[in-house]
C-alpha cells in the first residue's frame, strides 16, 4: 500500500507499483488537468510538482511517490489567484491550451526556486516543455509579468 498526499489530500494506492503518476492522477482521482503528450518524458504536458519539484509524471512510477507530496494543477489555486495563473490570463498565453497546465506548473517551480529569473533562467527551464501552438513568446511574458521583472 502507497500512501502519498494529492493536492493536500492523503490517498492510498495499492495496484501496480510500477504504474505512471499520471494515470492515478488521471483515471483514479479524476485530475484531468494534467495532460498526457508523449508519455515518454519528452514534451512535458504532464508536469506537476512532487515536493515542490516539476516532475513529468508520465515517468514518475507510483512506487517513488510514497509519502511525498504532489501538487496538481488543480491544487496550485483552485480560486485561480495564483501570480502565475493571473499573468497568464492576462497575456492571453494559451492557445489550444494542451500544454499549458504543464507550462504553468513548471513557470511555478522555477519562480519558487528563483522569484526574478533571466531570460537565460527562463528559457533553461522552459524548454523542456512543448507547445505545438507557439506561446513561446506570451509564456515567457507572463513568467516575468508574475516575476515582477521587465
Ligand atoms: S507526457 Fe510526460 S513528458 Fe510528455
Ligand atoms: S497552447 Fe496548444 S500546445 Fe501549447
Amino acid at each position: 500500500m502507497i500512501t502519498l498526499k494529492v493536492n493536500g489530500v492523503s490517498r492510498r494506492f495499492d495496484g501496480d507499483p510500477d504504474m505512471p503518476l499520471l494515470w492515478f492522477l488521471r483515471d483514479l482521482l479524476q485530475l484531468t488537468g494534467t495532460k498526457y503528450g508523449c508519455g515518454a518524458g519528452l514534451c512535458g504536458a504532464c508536469t506537476v510538482h512532487v515536493n515542490g519539484s516539476a516532475t513529468r509524471s508520465c515517468l514518475t512510477p507510483m512506487s517513488s511517490t510514497a509519502g511525498k507530496n504532489v501538487m496538481t494543477i488543480e491544487g496550485l489555486s483552485p480560486a485561480g489567484t495564483h501570480p502565475v495563473q493571473q499573468a497568464w490570463k492576462q497575456v492571453n498565453a494559451p492557445q489550444c491550451g494542451y500544454c499549458q497546465s504543464g507550462q504553468i506548473m513548471q513557470a511555478a517551480a522555477l519562480l519558487k526556486q528563483k522569484p526574478k529569473p533571466s531570460d537565460a533562467d527562463i528559457d533553461e527551464v522552459m524548454k523542456g516543455i512543448i507547445c505545438r501552438c507557439g506561446t513561446y513568446q506570451r509564456i515567457r511574458q507572463a513568467i516575468k509579468l508574475a516575476a515582477g521583472v521587465k
